[in-house]
């Protein structure tokens, strides 16, 4: 067993675990925090993405001993206008991947302000304009499968701008 002290939606929890628990476990079962979802638990749809010290992670392939002393943030620490924005937008149908969206499109927001390139960064793109090409590609890893991605996209669109 490990001791653990993660900082969670701004709270710190402390916990007593097996060093090959998952964080999306840990938060899950051990804090109730059932936003993350658990997907593929393989790092392939991004239901569980949460955020790390305001980046972006999958946390069914994280440990939590390796976030000891690290800042955590579920859907259920957001409060921004992009949730209202996929509401507006319809950007959800069933709602089980939409924490994990969230969580992936406020981490890309952060790393596109930061002026990180995707792979369909053109050398000359008007860094203030996200086009939908870019926000595809940088979402690329998080899936829905009832297909909401028109209404994604023009959520992210629309807080971005
Ligand atoms: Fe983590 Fe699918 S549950 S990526």
């Amino acid at each position: 067993m490990v001791d653990v002290t993660i900082r969670v939606n701004g709270q710190a929890r402390s916990l007593d675990i097996p060093p090959q628990v998952s964080l999306l476990d840990a938060l899950r079962e051990r804090f109730g925090l059932t936003g993350p979802k658990k997907g593929c638990d393989q790092g392939a749809c991004g239901a569980c993405t949460v955020l790390a010290d305001g980046e972006r992670i999958n946390s069914c392939l994280a440990l939590a001993v390796q976030y000891d002393g690290r800042e955590i943030t579920t859907i259920e620490g957001v409060d921004d206008p992009l949730q209202t924005a996929f509401v507006r937008n319809d950007g959800l149908q069933c709602g089980y991947c939409t924490p994990g969206q969230i969580c992936s499109a406020l981490g890309m927001l952060a790393e596109y302000k930061d002026g990180a390139p995707s792979a369909v960064t053109e050398p000359d793109a008007d860094p203030g304009e996200l086009t939908e090409e870019e926000i595809r590609e940088r979402m690329s890893g998080n899936l829905c499968r009832c297909g909401a991605y028109n209404g994604i996209v023009k959520a992210i669109q629309e807080t971005a701008a």
